[in-house]
């Protein structure tokens, strides 16, 4: 989604935005722009397309100055055009302003404006608020720093809906103001020079030392320094945290795409979500995060999981490891589903809010619903600086590492391996013996070795893909536990190559989905060695008897089994059934991948998609 990045100091500004900008890429954006301030003008260069064709518009018209704000823009109100990419002026041509989020009653408040003779450039909500904020601005009885800052809490409290913003001003050549609510903005110190980012990617090659802005916290940034305070006008609260994370986690390596990359961090991803966590001593889970003593989590009735996309897939497969191994009873919902729904949810309901991103709008709107319904609400989170993370009652980190890929690999396998220690730990609160919590451990630390058997199939696994490339149709079919890898595998391969994919448990193929196999319609069958394996054979029988070609994932010493009736088989190591989904899901990520490389998709950018969804 939308990415912010500003800069006040000594160094030029534009060739730092635009690294910046470059940085945040991954986000997903339709066009991109940067002002800076320069001899007490605002100079500004706006591109529809890649942030490439805005370095070459900088390049052929350069602008200079030491202070500026940028922005990549994925649109929401009005078309993919240079007049919408941000920046947006105020009436005086003075004020630049940047927006992340939605203004929800821009419509009347431009209405407004107009009738005072207001001219809009633009069909956006932003250019709504920069005006607002110039209005103010020039309304007011001083031309001083406070002045503007004012002007900037008078606007936002005639807004609703969400904002990031950052703006700056002509007469003001060394600040920037950022504000936010419901969007977030990170505030970057260096020596001499300050950054503002709407994700901490963008500055980390700069400085590690941030501040993150609270929702109604506004900054004013100067070289030296800044300060902050609230939409109220009062003073506001800061720590400086020292983020995590490097350069190099934020880069390719020698990797051609970052989801190829993120797909072969999962020995490391994996055993990252489970380091400390395993409990031999006492066969069970250790998770303190989750802020429960075993009293309370013993209380817990019913478990509702909820996210978007690749998360709830995940929270699909946990669906199956909390009832199996807790006896818990365990509902997925989807997070923009979940405040609409009145789901029976008695007071001893646990929530878990699950999100890679810890941003996605949708989630968030559903973690605060089941808050406000006064549930203990607790997270699964991969960033832990995310809103989401803050505004849980406790949870689990994920510790999978950057996630660039806007397709997400390793946040799944984080997530179904966090989901896994959560329903080990509920289970041995409750029936699970102690012999088999040890055996459930065991297992586990087998994942990493398990899942770098997978990985090194990787040649084999292209050569299946490269083969079913053309197709413009495919099924995805798996039972029981591999059901939500299906639907994660037909996610994975449409979202990347754009082939029209659907994911169904094995069995409903007979209720409907039939009618489409046919000789060009390959299906997928995930099917390893499991208590369903024979059903699933009679499943694929009945495709092949329909002349439909088959591609089976299955478990090495089954495959003869397979090989008898699929046209492909791509086989796991052998491994416990609950451990299924992270192998099988692994091979359908390199299967997608290679898909989308062999007819040339721009894996890592994939259309009219975003890493980070922000907006409802
Ligand atoms: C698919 C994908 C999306 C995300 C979804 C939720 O590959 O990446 O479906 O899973 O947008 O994102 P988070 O986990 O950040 O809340």
């Amino acid at each position: 989604m939308c990415g912010i990045v500003g800069y006040v100091g000594r160094a030029e500004a534009a060739p730092i935005l635009l690294e910046g900008l470059r940085r945040l890429e991954y986000r997903g954006y339709d066009s991109a722009g940067v002002a800076t301030l320069e001899e007490g003008c605002v100079s500004v260069r706006k591109e529809v397309g890649r942030i490439d064709d805005l370095k070459k518009a900088i390049g052929s018209h350069p602008i200079g100055g030491t202070t500026g704000i940028s922005h990549t823009r994925w649109a929401t109100h009005g078309k993919v055009t240079r007049e919408n990419a941000h920046p947006h002026f105020d009436r005086s041509g003075k004020l630049a302003l940047v927006h992340n989020g939605v203004i929800e009653n821009y419509a009347s408040l431009r209405a407004q404006l107009e009738e005072e003779g207001h001219i809009f450039q633009s069909q956006t909500d932003t250019e709504v608020l920069a005006h607002l904020v110039g209005r103010a601005f020039d309304r007011s009885s001083e031309r001083t720093q406070g002045a503007l800052v004012a002007a900037v809490r008078d606007a936002l409290r005639q807004v609703t809906g969400t904002y990031g913003i950052g703006v700056v001003h002509a007469e003001f050549p060394g600040l920037i103001i950022g504000a936010r609510r419901g969007s977030p903005l990170v505030l970057g110190i260096g020596k001499g020079e300050h950054f503002l980012a709407s994700d901490v990617s963008a500055i980390v090659s700069h400085t590690r030392d941030v501040v993150y802005l609270n929702d109604y916290e506004i900054a004013a940034i100067t070289e030296d320094g800044f300060t902050l305070s609230t939409v109220e006008g009062l003073g506001a609260d800061y720590n400086v945290t020292t983020v995590d994370m490097t350069d190099e986690d934020v880069g390719k390596g020698d990797y051609t795409h970052f989801m190829l990359k993120e797909i072969h961090e999962q020995v490391r991803s994996v055993t990252d979500a489970m380091r400390g966590r395993l409990s031999h001593e006492e066969a069970t889970a250790k998770l303190g995060g989750l802020n429960m003593t075993n009293a309370e989590l013993r209380s817990v009735e019913r478990i509702v999981l909820t996210g978007c996309g690749t998360a709830l897939h995940a929270a699909m497969v946990g669906e199956y490891l909390i009832e199996h191994l807790a006896q818990v009873p365990t509902e997925c919902e989807f997070a923009s589903e979940f405040r609409y729904r009145n789901l029976p949810m008695t007071k001893d309901t646990l929530v878990f809010v699950m999100s890679q991103s810890g941003e996605t709008a949708d989630t968030l709107a559903a973690l605060r619903e089941s808050k406000r319904k006064g549930h203990r609400t607790l997270g699964i989170c991969n960033n832990v600086a995310s809103t989401i993370a803050r505004e849980s009652d406790g949870g689990v980190y994920m510790h999978a590492g950057p996630e660039i890929g806007v397709a997400a690999t390793k946040s799944f396998t984080s997530q179904v391996t966090v989901l896994a220690l959560i329903a080990l730990l509920l289970g041995r609160i409750r029936n699970l013996s102690s012999a088999a919590g040890s055996r459930i451990i065991s297992e586990m630390e087998t994942l990493p070795d398990l899942i770098a058997k997978v990985l090194a199939k990787e040649e084999e696994i292209a050569a299946v893909a490269r083969r079913y490339a053309q197709a413009k149709v495919m099924l995805f079919m798996g039972r029981q536990l591999n059901y939500p890898v299906a639907l994660e595998g037909a996610l994975k391969l449409k979202e990347i190559s754009y082939i029209a994919a659907s994911g169904y448990p094995s069995a409903e193929l007979k209720h409907g989905v039939i009618a489409l196999v046919n000789a060009e319609t390959p299906s997928v069958f995930i099917a390893p060695d499991d208590a369903v394996f024979h059903k699933n054979l009679s499943n694929i029988e009945e495709v092949k008897a329909r002349g439909g070609p088959v591609i089976a994932i299955g478990t090495e010493g089954k495959g003869g089994e397979l090989s008898l009736i699929c046209d492909d088989v791509i086989l796991i190591p052998q491994a416990p059934e609950i451990l299924t989904p992270i192998l099988t899901s692994i091979v359908l990520q390199i299967f997608a991948y290679h898909i989308a490389v062999e007819l040339g998709c721009d894996v890592d950018k994939p259309r009219n998609l975003a890493k980070s969804v922000t907006v409802e």
